[in-house]
């Protein structure tokens, strides 16, 4: 596995599902961890998870849309155990609509979920880096690039994601910080694919969209995670990398399909 003894980790959104998962991960890999989500109850849960795993952990109940308190939670990190290594970005909102029936307060939170908040989020970042060697990843998905019904609002906020992503990478990497991001498949047990396939029908046609006929696990996504934000990985930047057993490679089409359209 690869080491991370000592290093500092800060995980927005992590307090459940593929970023916790992450979270784990870097926690078992040797990291100090601190997450970050709305609600203090998660908060308090997932750095009880984080602190049975044997490492140092914290959290901080503050929303992605607020600028002020996600600078505030990451200089309190930083105060506390240094500059920062790697600074994941995944919060996010979704659930199923029609554009037509979506209204614009609707759309604008989503984009200000996962758009704004990862602007916020890496922004607020770059004081409290470490430079040269800080590494930041946002979660994006493949509705990024595969126009997918129901989804309007996820698809331009993860487009936006993935183009700071590559304008990031091109800013900061003199300073030597690497910035990538992860678009995962339809994952088991999230809450993603919870809201997005509620009906055995539709995890069905899901699975049947992925050319390696199934859902991926959080450890496929915090696997890669590791190695992406690694020394192995030292001369990528500005990347968006599927972890998605391909369904990309289906086009919109397969995606149309899953969503039963
Ligand atoms: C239509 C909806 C809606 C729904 C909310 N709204 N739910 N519209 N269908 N199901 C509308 C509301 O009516 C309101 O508009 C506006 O959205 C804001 O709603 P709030 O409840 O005030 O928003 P907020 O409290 O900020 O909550 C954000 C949220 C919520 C996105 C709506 O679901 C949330 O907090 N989600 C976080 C958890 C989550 O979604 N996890 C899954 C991420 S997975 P009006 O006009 O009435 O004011 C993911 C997977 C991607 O992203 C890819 C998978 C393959
Ligand atoms: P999840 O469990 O709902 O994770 C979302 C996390 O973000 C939670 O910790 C949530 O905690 C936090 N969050 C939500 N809104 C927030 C806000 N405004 N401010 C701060 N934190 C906020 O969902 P998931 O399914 O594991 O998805 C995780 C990531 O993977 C997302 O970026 C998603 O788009 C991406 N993804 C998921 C799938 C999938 O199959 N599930 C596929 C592709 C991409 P609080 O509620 O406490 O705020």
């Amino acid at each position: 596995m690869t080491d991370y003894t000592n290093k500092v980790v800060f995980v927005a959104g992590g307090t459940s599902g593929i970023n916790l998962g992450i979270a784990e991960a870097f926690a078992r890999a040797g990291a100090k961890v601190a997450v970050l989500s709305r609600r203090q109850e998660k908060v308090d849960a997932a750095t009880a998870r984080l602190r049975a795993i044997g490492g140092e952990a914290r959290g901080f109940a503050a929303d992605v849309r607020d600028y002020e308190a996600v600078s505030a939670a990451l200089a309190a990190t930083a105060a506390d155990w240094g500059p920062l290594d790697v600074i994941i970005s995944g919060a996010a909102g979704n659930f199923l609509s029609l554009a037509a029936d979506l209204s614009a307060n609707a759309f604008k939170s989503v984009v200000d979920i996962d758009l704004l908040g990862t602007f916020n989020v890496l922004k607020a970042s770059w004081p409290h880096l470490r430079k040269p060697g800080a590494t930041l990843l946002s979660i994006t998905a493949a509705q990024s690039w595969l126009p997918t019904p129901l989804q309007i609002h996820v698809c331009a906020a993860k487009a936006g994601i993935d183009q700071v992503t590559r304008t990031l990478a091109m800013e900061w990497g003199g300073a030597g910080v690497r910035v990538n991001a992860i678009a995962p498949g339809p994952i088991a047990d999230t809450e993603g694919m919870s809201r997005l396939a509620p009906t055995s029908t539709a995890q069905q046609a899901w699975t049947d969209s992925v050319p390696l006929k199934r859902y991926g696990t959080k450890q496929d996504i915090s696997r890669a995670a590791l190695w992406l934000c690694s020394e192995q990985a030292s001369f990528i930047t500005g990347v968006v990398l599927s972890v998605d057993g391909g369904v990309a490679l289906g086009g919109s089409s397969a995606m149309t399909r899953a969503m039963s359209l």
